[in-house]
């Protein structure tokens, strides 16, 4: 399956999935385009030293949401792409690509929504009103997205214990080694391999056990 990897930063979960491509757990996908919301984030490096082709296409480029909306819609069907994830994007997509791709658009999101999530809520932020809050667990949620900032129906979540002594950056440190990295992967194993049905907002997973090897 032909997947669309967006990103913003770090790309820690671009790698992980070109990584998980690699060693054959993610056998039958293949990330046809990465696209970034700005040039040179350390991503776009990782994903050329991937020999991925890679897309820039900036929201502030555009006067309008509809002109980005178009331009991300072209990108998309010219890709071939059947699957998006959005791994650390940190833009909010068109209408007209939520449409077309609706039930096609995974996001991965640094806590257990619906806590912690919304407008402003990405990358340290969350992990500093994590910490601010007094919540004992966190995590990582991987989400269907909709028209809205971390909506959308929940495909899976892995909590992450808080400590006494961590601070936004140790925190965020381990719900990505512990929860994103884990997680990102297995949804998208998930759905390119059609164990998942969408009803409502509910996500139900067939639970059918897989061949080992598989
Ligand atoms: C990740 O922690 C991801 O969950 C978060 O940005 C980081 C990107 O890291 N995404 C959001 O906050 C979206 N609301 P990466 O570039 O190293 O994968």
């Amino acid at each position: 399956m032909n997947i669309v990897v967006f990103v913003s930063g770090g790309g820690t979960n671009l790698q992980n999935l070109i990584d998980r491509i690699a060693d054959g757990y993610l056998s039958d996908v293949r990330i046809c385009r990465v696209i970034a919301s700005r040039e040179g984030t350390y991503a776009q490096t990782r994903a050329e030293n991937a020999g991925l082709p890679v897309s820039i296409v900036s929201r502030k480029d555009f006067s309008d949401m509809e002109g980005y909306d178009e331009t991300l819609l072209q990108l998309l069907e010219h890709s071939g792409a059947e699957l998006v994830v959005l791994a650390g994007f940190l833009s909010l997509l068109g209408p007209r690509v939520v449409e077309r791709y609706r039930n096609r658009i995974l996001n991965i999101h640094p806590a257990l929504l619906p806590s912690f999530g919304g407008k402003g809520m990405y990358g340290l932020h969350v992990h500093e009103a994590v910490l601010e809050s007094g919540v004992k667990w966190t995590g990582a949620t991987v989400h269907f997205i909709n028209e809205n900032y971390d909506d959308g129906p929940i495909l899976l979540q892995q909590p992450v214990p808080v400590r006494q002594d961590d601070t936004p950056e140790s925190l965020q440190a381990r719900v990505i080694a512990e929860g994103e990295h884990p997680l990102l992967p297995e949804a998208v194993r998930l759905v390119t391999r059609g164990r998942v049905r969408i009803v409502g907002n509910k996500t139900l997973i067939d639970e059918e056990a897989e061949h080992p090897d598989s």
